[in-house]
This record gives C-alpha cells, structure tokens and sequence, in this order.
C-alpha cells in the first residue's frame, strides 16, 4: 500500500529521520519551513499517528540584579578578599570600601575561615582561587541557560541569595517519529499523481436506498406512459374495503389486521348513488345485512387499492394508464419480511382490450426493467379480482421464493356499481421487498435500522 504525502510532511520525516527528537524551532532550521508549515505538517502527521508530541518543561536560568552586579564587579566575598590581597586592612575601611555589602561578606569570609582577625585588622588566612558560585555566575553572565547546563551543587549558593538567579519555566514542544512511521517509504513522486492513492472516504448527504427505488420505480412507470395519482393515507372503510366488495365481516377487516382511527368515522362517505349500489352489491352477492356504520369507520389505508379504485369511481375512464406510490399499515407481527407500515406500488390499466395477458406481460416488461427475471405467476384469491394471480420472484439471499404483487381483473361486482364499464387490470404491492432484492439483503427491517455503515456502504448504481 502506498501512501502520498504532502512536502511538508516528507521533510519533516526526513529530517526527523537524521535527528530523532526536535522541537518545532529545530524543525525549522532543519527543513527550511515555515513556522505554520511546521505546525500544520506536524498536525497532518500526529492525526496519521505518524509522530508523537511530547510536551515538557524546563527550566531557564539567568542573572537579576544583584547577580549582574557581582557578574561585573565579582561577589561581595571576592571583593573582600581582592582588598585584603594587598595586605591587612582596618574594619572601618573595609566597609567604607564595600558598602552594605561589606556585612554578608565578612560573615561568610569568617565562617569558610577565608579571612583572620589580627589586633584590629583583617587578613587573608586561606582562600581558595574559585570561591563556591564564581564558577556559575561566569558560566551564566549575560545569557539564559537551561538549569541542566548548570552545576546544581555550585548554583544551590547563588539561589539563595536575593535578587540573584531569575528561574523561568518554558514549555516546549518535542516531535519523535512513530514505530509506524520508521518504515514509512516516501516516494519520489513530487508532481506525479498517483491514482492509487488511498483517500479519505467522504459521506456526503445521499437519498436513502428505499428513496432512490421508489424514485427508480415512479421513473419506470411515467416512461412506460403511467401518470401518477395520489390519495390519502387515512381512508374510510368505504373506500379501502368496501368499494372493493370485501365483505364487512372479512377477516382482513379485523382489529388484528387493520389498524382503526378510534372513534373517528367518515361523515361523507361516498355519493348515495354509490352508497346504494355498492351496498345492494354486497346484499345480494354476499347475502349478509350491509352496515354503513362498518363503512364509516376511518383505518390508516391497508393497500394503496383504495386510491385507485377512488380515482376510477371519479373519472370513471374508458382508457387509463395510473399508477400510486405510498406507505400503507397492518398490523402484523414484524418479521424480516413483514413490518407494520411499509410502501406500496400500485398500477392500473384501463381499456377495452385489456385482459390478463396484457397483465402479465406489463409485469413481465416492469420487473425486467427494475433488473428482476426469476419471476413465476400463482394462482391466488383478492376479494376484488377474478383471476387473481400473484407474482412470486426468487430471492437468492434467502434462497426462497417470496411472494411479490398481487393482481387481476377487478370484478364486475366492484367496477360496475361504480359506472365503470371497461376492464381494468390492476396489481400492487411492497416496494421493501423490491428494495431487498436490489440491495441484496435478507431482511426487510434493514431499511428502517438507520444503520450508518449500511446506509453509506450502500452504492447508488447497482
Ligand atoms: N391490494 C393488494 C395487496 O395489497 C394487491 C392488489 C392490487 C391485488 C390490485 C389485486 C389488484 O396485496
């Protein structure tokens, strides 16, 4: 694996590489570059665990005041002795010579027995050529040296003494190179453009994946020439079951299967021309007391079949090509292939011609555009269709074959109380199951985890 690197970053290795530890002002001299090159290079290389920073304090030493005066003129205790050096000298001279100094002085001369008394004057008895301080005081002079420069013993005298040693504490910076970065290779490769080169991965905001299959689906339909309907997701009994002659004591109408709206029911359900036929329909074909009360209660829709068969009652079309796209409810136990609110896709074909071949034959064209061809028709049941077939399409991540859309000729017990008189072949069903097929996966509830890694790892071509 190569890795690129930015100039700055290769000097910086580079010459950490030649002096394994240095501060960013040692950097700079050593690579040439700028103080904020330096910075932000050594920011680049840290985030890539590419050198450590190891932050340390130290301390600086350099002469106040009274250290400066002694720097010039010697220590107090030199003085003294550079004054007895010409011979015994009288007290009062001494200190008409030395000043306020002349107390200290004498007391540290007497105690190191550097100096005697003799009658009424003083002498040199045994002086050593470097007094204890003079060494460091020298070292120092007018420059500021780290403590570690220094002889601890000979400076423990000078800090004693006030005004002496001023101590400053500096932080500072000290950049080593990684394990990681001792076997880097920096390539020769300034102003090349390797195209290999690893880069950082970037999540831009994207359309979740069952977004960009609604929209792939919505895009099939409107080329293949269907126009879009759109109808609400609340829905009277009426519409959602009734209109479509299922029958007011079918099993699908049940509170485990349905979800109601409580105590909420439609006020204005239909006109009473189809209120009466749809309701006489029922009478004579079920043989059962229709109820409109039943037909009031208000369910979150169970199948996007109530939009369309709303829009036929209203435009009553002899030629239509409609489809719908929505969430639709049920209230079933959430499996990898079931969840209670999921999207439904809905297509409808109104014409004088149509028949079940033509039906088969648009799911046939819809799903090879969607890229799906292990597909088989089943015989099955919907109160609303005859024949009724469904789609069933093998799922290779489940190794099973699972059940798709469902379809038929709606009966003439649905179109014709509702003035429609040509056939209509309509099929619908859940666009999730669609989208696992898409995107490989084997359960549905992989769409609503809001799983980041999925979601970005999901590419938007398939
Ligand atoms: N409404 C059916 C379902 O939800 C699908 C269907 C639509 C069946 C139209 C026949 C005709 O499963």
């Amino acid at each position: 694996m190569s890795q690129v690197f930015h100039e700055i970053e290769k000097k910086i290795i580079t010459s950490l590489r030649d002096n394994p530890k240095q501060t960013p002002e040692l950097l700079e001299k050593s690579t040439q570059l700028s103080p904020d090159q330096i910075r932000r290079g050594i920011e680049w290389l840290k985030l890539k665990d590419l050198v450590i920073v190891t932050e340390s304090k130290s301390t600086v030493i350099s002469l106040g005041k009274n250290g400066i005066e002694s720097f010039q003129k010697g220590l107090p205790e030199r003085r003294l002795l550079d004054l007895l050096k010409t011979g015994p000298k009288k007290l009062s001279d001494l200190q008409k010579e030395l000043g306020s100094v002349f107390g200290p002085s004498m007391g540290l001369a007497r105690k190191n027995n550097w100096v005697e008394a003799t009658s009424d004057k003083f002498s040199i008895k045994n002086s050593p050529s470097e007094l204890p301080g003079e060494k460091t005081l020298k070292l120092i002079g007018n420059k500021k040296l780290p403590v570690d420069k220094l002889d601890a013993n000979d400076l423990s005298g000078l800090l004693k003494r006030p005004d002496f040693i001023i101590e400053d504490v500096i932080k500072s910076k000290e950049i080593t190179l990684s394990d990681s970065a001792k076997s880097i290779k920096l390539s020769n490769t300034q102003g090349e453009i390797d195209v290999e080169a690893k880069v950082p991965q970037v999540f831009v905001a994207r359309t979740h994946p069952l977004k960009d299959t609604i929209n792939e689906i919505r895009e099939i339909f409107v080329t293949l020439g269907f126009s879009e309907i759109f109808g609400n997701m609340t829905q009277s009994s009426f519409w959602n079951f009734d209109a479509l002659f299922t029958p007011q004591d079918h099993p699908a109408r049940e509170l485990q299967d349905t979800f109601y709206l409580d105590k909420i029911n439609a006020k204005k359900i239909g006109t009473s021309e189809q209120i009466r036929k749809i309701s006489e329909s029922h009478k004579k074909n079920w043989r059962y007391q229709w109820d409109i009360n039943e037909a009031r209660k208000m369910v979150l829709r169970t199948h996007t079949t109530c939009v369309t068969i709303k829009h036929l009652a209203e435009n009553k079309s002899d030629e239509a090509r409609i489809f719908s796209l929505g969430r639709v409810f049920r209230n079933e136990k959430v499996s990898y292939k079931h969840l209670v609110e999921f999207n439904q896709i809905e297509g409808v074909v109104v014409g004088k011609d149509a028949n079940l071949r033509n039906l088969m034959g648009i799911q046939r064209e819809f799903y090879k555009r969607i890229g799906i061809t292990k597909i088989k028709f089943w015989p099955t049941f919907f109160p609303y269709t005859e024949p009724s077939l469904q789609t069933m399409v093998y799922n290779e991540k489940l190794g099973k074959w699972i059940e798709l859309f469902g379809m038929g000729i709606f009966r003439p017990e649905v179109t014709k109380p509702l003035g429609i008189t040509k056939p209509v072949l309509a099929w619908g069903g859940g666009i999730e199951r669609i989208a696992m097929l898409k995107y490989d996966l084997d359960d549905v509830r992989e769409f609503y985890n809001n799983n980041l890694g999925w979601l970005r790892s999901t590419t938007k071509c398939q």
